[in-house]
Parts: structure tokens; sequence; C-alpha cells
């Protein structure tokens, strides 16, 4: 059930069990760390896990020291970062002492950030709490936090040593977090695997009801597709890596568009890849009945394929162009040409997006 990310000296595991999470400090006992190790973690997920997590790596003879941040996306700033580092130094926690990232996205970009920095560097290890996180944020080695002008402005290309998933922990994750964690599995299917996108197809109950089996073999599969890309693209400059960004251009214009207040980010994902497709089909790379078969899994997991109308289309391609992935005047664009299967299409119209946007709004 193992996975690496073959990164010549950064290489590293992905290890995917259930209840895998009592058993974190003798896997840890391998890696050769200082005894002092911190567990950053928020009050949400540590009211539910700090306690096997802590316990667990006593038993293994850490020394652990627990950094609670908030809860929610505000928490990925500098500020943040810097009670971190107090924190840390307070504990003396040393350049061989290790930081644990237990939580969503936001506790592992943060955390991976500060150990991208903190004197000059510490060995840190994910362990992802969100389907989310565990399909995606904590294989990569992106980390960053956000500046008040823009989000992961400052950040890092950072490896952790290993990734910890617990398949267990994701009985406690709200139902709506959930499904947006689905989205993000969803894009690998259409991007790399049709048989991947078929298996959701056909255990959708299975997932719902959170399947063991079912679950690590959805996990499994999507971290072996980011894992792949991110080996044969570490630094996010070949061009390789580009394809996780299908249904993203859109989807972040949509969530900027909305002050990050409407959509949590796989459901903007979600609206984002139904647009692709709309694009990918007037340009006559896509069969029709291939954009709704993602339609109907989508739908299914309760995912959104239109936006509220009270979003400005104009907002929207406004931030889009502000967007880092967009180049002036064009409009880069992940399509696909079947599931399983994309191209990168540099030169999208805006009268084309424009006119796709306005098909999808509710
Ligand atoms: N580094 C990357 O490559 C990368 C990729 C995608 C997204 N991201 C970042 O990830 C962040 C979003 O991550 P996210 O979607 O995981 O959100 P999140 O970290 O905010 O977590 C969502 C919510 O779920 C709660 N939660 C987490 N695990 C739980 C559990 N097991 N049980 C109950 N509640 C739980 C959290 O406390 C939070 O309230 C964004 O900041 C985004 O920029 C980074
Ligand atoms: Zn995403």
């Amino acid at each position: 059930m193992d996975i690496t990310v073959e990164l010549g000296e950064r290489t590293y595991p992905i290890l995917i069990r259930h209840n895998i999470l009592p058993k974190i400090g003798e896997i840890l006992e391998g890696l050769n760390l200082n005894p002092k190790i911190a567990v950053i973690t928020n009050p949400t997920v540590g009211k539910l896990y700090s306690k096997i997590v802590l316990e667990a790596l006593e038993k293994a003879s850490f020394d652990p020291c627990l950094i609670q941040i908030p809860d929610g996306e505000t928490a990925k700033s500098l500020e943040v970062c810097h009670l971190v580092y107090k924190e840390l130094l307070n504990h003396k926690l040393e350049r061989d002492s290790a930081l644990i990232a237990l939580g969503g996205g936001v506790v592992g970009d943060l955390a991976g950030f500060v150990a991208a920095t903190y004197l000059r560097g510490v060995p840190y290890i994910q362990v992802p709490t969100t389907l989310l996180a565990q399909v995606d944020s904590s294989v990569g080695g992106k980390v960053a936090v956000n500046l008040p002008e823009g989000k992961n402005l400052i950040g890092a290309f950072y490896q952790p040593k290993m990734v910890i998933i617990d398949t267990d922990v994701l009985k406690t994750l709200p139902k709506r977090e959930f499904n947006s964690g689905i989205a993000e599995v969803v894009k690998y299917g259409v991007i790399k695997d049709e048989s991947l996108f078929k298996y959701l197809s056909n255990h959708e109950s299975l997932i719902k009801t959170l399947d063991h089996d079912v679950l690590s073999y959805i996990v499994k599969t999507s971290c072996k597709i980011k894992a792949e890309i991110v080996s044969r693209d570490e630094r996010d400059a070949k061009g390789i890596r580009m394809i996780l960004n299908y249904g993203h251009t859109i989807g972040h214009a949509i969530e900027g568009a909305s002050n990050y207040e409407r959509y949590l980010h796989g459901e903007a994902v979600s609206i984002g890849m139904v647009c692709a497709s709309q694009i990918a089909i007037k340009k006559g790379y896509l069969l029709k009945e291939d954009l709704d078969r993602q339609k109907q899994l989508l739908s299914s997991f309760n995912l959104p394929i239109r936006f509220s109308s009270d979003i400005s289309i104009d907002k929207i391609m406004e931030v889009m162009e502000y967007d880092k992935k967009s180049n002036i005047g064009k409009i880069r664009f992940i399509l696909p040409k079947r599931i399983g299967c994309v191209i990168i299409e540099n030169n999208v119209s805006r009268d084309l997006v424009h006119e796709v946007l306005n098909g999808q709004r509710e």
C-alpha cells in the first residue's frame, strides 16, 4: 500500500493505512530524528487526534510538544508563522528536530513553510487529515502562506521526509469537506486514469460510507498519479505538473471572485472542470458524452457544476487574467480530449471563456 515519491536524495514514502496514527512513533523511529519533536495542528483536529499522536510519540521515546494554530485559511499567514517560530524556539527545537503537520492543507502548507525556513530548514512529516490533503496538498512539497495581496505568494518547494495517511480520520471530516476532496480525485481520473474515473462511478455508495478498501484505493491511486507527476517535474518548471491544474484556471478565479467565501476549493474546481470541458467541446477536442459523465459523477457527490448568479462574470475574467498561470491576452487551459487524457492549450480566447461562463451560470 506504500508509494514512493522518487526525487533522488529527497525521495520519500507515502504510507496509506487505516488506524496508522497509534503507530506513528514506531514509524518515525527509523528516521534518525532528534527526540524533541513538534506536532503542529489546529484546535478542531487537535481535539480529535493530538492525544493519540502524542501518546504514540511518547511511547517511542520522543519528547513531543503540541503547537496549535487557528482553524481556517486566514491562519496561513506570516503572523501565525512567527508565533510558531517562537514556540519552536521556546521548546528548543534543533536542526534535526522534526515538525509533524497534523491537519488539512492549511496546517500542512503552513507547517511545511515553517519547516523550510526555521533554522534554514528542519525535517517535517505530513499527516494529512482531510481528503484534499491526503490526495493532493501533502504530496509534492509545495509549501506556502498567504499575503493580504494574494494566496500562496510566499512559499518554497520543500519535500517532507514522509507522508503518513490514516484513512480512518476521514470519518470525522464534515461531508462537504469530504466531497470537496472527491473533486480532486475526479480530476486525477480525467487527467490520467480512466479506470479511476470508472471506479469512482461504480463505487459511489461505498465511497460515501467510507469503506476502508475503497477509500484506500482512491487515495492510493490519486497519490500515485501525483507522485509520478511530481517526480518528473518537482519544481513545476517543465510543464508536466501543469496538468494538475485541470479545472483550476476557472476554479481559482471563481474562488477569488467570491472572496473565497462561497465555495470550498474542490467545489470551485468542480465548476472549473465542467467549464474547461465545455471549452474542449467547443474546440472540437471532447465529446459531449464525456462532459456528461463528469457532470453526473460530480453531481452524485453534491458538487456544484454551475456557479451562482451573484458572481459577476467580469470579475471572474478579471481574476483569471491576474492569475499567475495565464499569459497576457490569452488564457491557458488544461483541456480534456477524453476521460484519462488532457492537453495544454495556450490559446483560449477571452470570448470563448466568456461564452462558456455565461452558459454555466445558475
Ligand atoms: N501545497 C499544495 O500542493 C496544495 C494543494 C492544494 C491545496 N492546498 C492548500 O490547502 C488548503 C486547503 O486545505 P483543506 O481543504 O484540507 O482545508 P483545511 O485545512 O482548512 O481543512 C478543512 C476543515 O476541516 C477540518 N478538519 C481537518 N481534518 C479533519 C478531520 N479529520 N476531522 C474533522 N475535521 C477536520 C479543519 O480543521 C478545517 O476546518 C488551502 O490553503 C490550499 O491553498 C495546497
Ligand atoms: Zn486543487
